[in-house]
């Protein structure tokens, strides 16, 4: 057993997971209790420090315990915390203008929600209000959430298949196959989502022909096309929205997971055009815009912007890249990604090499069976990736 294994197992742990599992859905059952966080790092009950390149999956964005997300929060809590959209609100505003200095016309107009699977439902909701369709295409490997309203666009069968059957028609199609996606674009279709780079699916980036694809396809079948950046977007590949590096115009994209920090939020960005197609009423939220979650979304941004957190998640992913292609080896069939979104594709099952990582003090998380997904923070330093890079040779040597 390593150090973190032993120490890991401390009785307060122990404790504490028991009482835990007394309420818990069944749905997880963790093994460690994290109390605290500083930027890249996480640190558990028992005092053990861990290389956090998971970020709650893609959320801690500028890090954990961020001293201008912690103030901010603080001062809005207490100046004001409840008011809804039908109402307006000084912060609220604030982060919409700030959002939008980052997003590329012709998006122009927000829904802001609270999670990832609310801003897609949101998204096909308006794409049926656009188009007056019900059909819907979406790729393999894709995830779009677990909700009801966007599972049947989520691929992975044992996610789907069990909840079903569905009311929407969804064409599932090979990712980054132009031919196939061209051929499920009729002029029933209302929507195409895609991930410009995939995620739970096992980080794959979408090829420049294949987005070029769906664009022309889409507008040619007078479907809107969304990109579902909720996992890649704000900042994590290196531009605000990842699309943005291919030069693709879409009529909608989703953002939430890293967008205020770790603070529940999700947004819909879209078009005037998608977003007049909705009827006053035609839709709404009780939490979303609200101004504790825009209070973080705004001190998220002026993280980024002010520490160049775009152009450092571009480097440090290069070099989390770089070293993890050099450690390479015979259990390693590929790695790959954009910026700080980067996998590891194993010849064998993931599972336990994420678990060997966790005992050097690293935390991952698997994409797909046989990928471990690196997630880091986007304030990760340079002596933290090396530091990443030589605990994971070493489970890779082992
Ligand atoms: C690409 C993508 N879309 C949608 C979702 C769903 O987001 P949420 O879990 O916030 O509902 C996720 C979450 O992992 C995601 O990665």
């Amino acid at each position: 057993m390593t150090d973190i294994e032993e120490r890991s197992q401390g009785r307060a742990s122990a404790e504490l997971l028991a009482r835990d599992a007394e309420h818990r859905s069944g749905l997880w059952e963790p093994d460690t209790v994290f109390v605290r966080g500083d930027g890249a790092l996480l640190y558990d009950l028992e005092g053990n420090e861990y290389l956090d390149c998971m970020a709650g999956i893609a959320v801690a964005s500028v890090g954990h315990a961020n001293a201008r997300l912690a103030s901010a929060l603080a001062d809005q809590a207490r100046r004001l915390i409840v008011c809804p959209q039908n109402l307006g609100n000084d912060t609220r505003t604030a982060f919409v203008e700030r959002l939008f200095r980052h997003v590329p016309a012709p998006l122009n107009r927000v829904f802001l929600c609270n999670s990832g699977s609310e801003a897609n439902e949101a998204a096909l909701k308006w794409a049926r209000a656009a188009t007056g369709r019900n059909r819907f295409v979406a790729a393999k490997r894709g995830f779009s959430g677990r909700t009801l309203g966007v599972l049947p666009m989520t691929w992975e069968p044992k996610y789907r298949e069990p909840f079903g059957p569905y009311t929407m028609d969804v064409t599932f199609i090979r990712y980054n196959d132009v031919e196939e996606l061209r051929a499920a674009i009729s002029e029933d279709v209302a929507a195409v989502l895609l991930e410009p780079v995939q995620g739970e699916g096992g980080i794959h980036p979408a090829d420049e022909a294949f987005l070029h694809a769906a664009r022309e396809a889409a507008s040619a079948a007078g479907a809107v096309l969304v990109f579902d950046e909720i996992q890649c977007g704000v900042g994590r590949t290196g531009t605000f929205l990842a699309s943005e590096a291919y030069g693709v115009e879409p009529d909608m994209v989703t953002l939430a997971k890293g967008l205020a920090g770790g603070v529940p939020i999700g947004a819909l960005l879209m078009t005037d055009a998608v977003a007049a197609s909705m009827p006053k009423g035609g839709h709404g939220t009780t939490f979303g815009g609200n101004p504790l979650a825009s209070a973080a979304g705004l001190a998220v941004l002026q993280e980024i912007e002010e520490r160049g957190l775009m152009e450092h998640a571009r480097a440090m992913g290069e070099r989390l890249m770089e070293g993890l292609r050099r450690i390479g080896g015979e259990r390693v069939r590929e790695v790959r990604g954009r910026g700080l979104m980067v996998g590891v594709e194993l010849k064998e099952k993931a599972a336990p090499v994420i678990a060997a990582l966790k005992r050097e003090g690293v935390l991952t998380i698997a994409g797909g069976a046989t990928v471990v997904r690196f997630l880091p923070p986007l304030v990760i330093d340079q002596a933290q990736i090396d530091e990443v890079l030589l605990r994971t040779a070493r489970v890779l040597a082992s």
